[in-house]
């Protein structure tokens, strides 16, 4: 008889989708196949050198033991007044800083949601959300935001979606994984209806430094007065500062909030690292052209992903305003025999195409959403431009 059975609890998660596409295009190439990699959600550059430096500066000071659990103060200082000048009044007790933007989450839901609560979520949506509010013993309620509203949610559907056990709204802007960014009107209009109800808001802003063309991301609680009071603002250097692997994110919540966030993170997992905390000091610190010159070339990724998507028998795409994700729409091919496979949803058509043509997608069920593959153009022109010829064979 098993001793170790599972808790309850481990019914409420499934393990998350883009992994699994992850390993399934890692055992491809373990097989020595060289695989188009666009599952990943992460730039390609390496972290900036001042960055680094500002790393290996810290180890030789000594700043390798543990700080304070919310984070170093001076971190801190720096996060509270790059929001301040930014029209967020922030004291530095507002601000938790943890092991990525995930984490931030995590603390988040944990602090304010549980069993009884409902967190409205618009789908399509970031993979683990529904999973991180599962884990609370609160209830995900998806609001399904489809292609002809771009993917955003609408202050009627939000309106529609609250009932009296509504905790939170959860919002992300730039969006993953569609792109999507909501106009300073529809981002008003929502927090306008927000501010109708008793409903909190976690934003999450990770992507925001990354939008295209005209379009702008705004921090959701600086837009109307009383929303800095129910939103727990997320954020981090993951995606801006290609810092994925350093693992700082930040909260900034309202002080109760954040105290018990500081709280929950002081039992779970101590400080984030204390080398990446002084690495992100001198991201939001230093220099910046390093991330003008990501930015460009995502810019000029975006173009090109855009241009041959056009060429792609039977597929279409929301142009992204923000982040670096192509939200393809496939469902034109469910039904089809491709690479000697039936096709008939995201799944079947990821996998053939993982499989038949080398070129790794994730499905949009994973995101809550049939239809759909998202391809993650942070990779180099080259391989997109392979990955291209290879989807275009494929799908002929
Ligand atoms: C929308 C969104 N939020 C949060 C995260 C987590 O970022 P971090 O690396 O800071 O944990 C990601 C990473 O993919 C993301 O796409």
């Amino acid at each position: 008889m098993a001793i170790l059975t599972l808790a309850e609890r481990s019914k409420l998660i499934a393990p998350s989708a883009t992994l699994a596409m992850g390993a399934a295009a890692k055992k491809l190439k373990g097989q020595g196949v060289a695989v188009m990699d666009f599952a990943l959600g992460e730039p390609d550059f390496n972290t900036p050198l001042n960055i680094q430096e500002a790393a290996i500066k810290a180890m030789r000071d000594g700043q390798t033991h543990y700080t304070p659990p919310a984070g170093t103060p001076e971190l801190r200082e720096a996060l509270a007044d790059h929001y301040t000048s930014r029209g967020l009044p922030t004291k530095m007790a507002q601000v938790i800083v943890s092991n990525g933007a995930k984490q931030s989450i995590h603390n988040a839901l944990m602090a304010v949601t549980g069993p009884g609560d409902e967190v409205i979520i618009p789908a399509p949506y970031w993979v683990s959300y529904a999973d991180l509010v599962r884990l609370t013993g609160a209830t995900p309620v998806l609001v399904d935001c489809p292609e002809s509203q771009g993917f955003k949610m609408t202050a009627q559907q939000f309106r529609n979606a609250v009932t009296p056990r509504s905790k939170l709204l959860m919002i992300n802007s730039p969006s993953n994984p569609t792109g999507s960014v909501y106009t300073k009107a529809e981002m008003e209009a929502l927090a306008d209806a927000v501010l109708e109800t008793s409903v909190g808001v976690i934003s999450d802003e990770i992507y925001e430094a990354l939008t295209y063309g005209d379009a702008k991301s705004y921090i959701f609680s600086t837009l109307r007065p009383g929303l800095a009071d129910r939103t727990i603002t997320i954020s981090g250097v993951s995606k801006s500062y290609a810092m994925t692997g350093w693992r700082i994110g930040w909260s900034i919540s309202p002080e109760p909030v954040a105290k018990f966030m500081g709280d929950v993170q002081s039992q779970e997992t101590s400080n984030p690292c204390s080398i990446s905390q002084w690495a992100a000091l001198e991201a939001i610190n230093g220099p910046q052209d390093d991330i003008a010159i990501m930015k460009a070339a995502f810019v000029q990724r975006r173009a090109y992903v855009l241009d041959r998507i056009k060429t792609l028998p039977g597929v279409t795409c929301v142009p992204p305003d923000g982040a670096f994700y192509a939200y393809m729409n496939v469902s034109s091919h469910f039904g089809r025999t491709l690479g000697g496979v039936l096709v008939n949803d995201s799944t079947s058509f990821c996998m053939t195409a993982l499989e038949k043509a080398h070129v790794a997608l994730v499905m949009g069920s994973a995101f809550g959403s049939e239809g759909y593959a998202r391809m993650s153009f942070a990779t180099d022109l080259d391989t997109i431009g392979r990955g291209f010829d290879a989807l275009e064979k494929f799908l002929a």
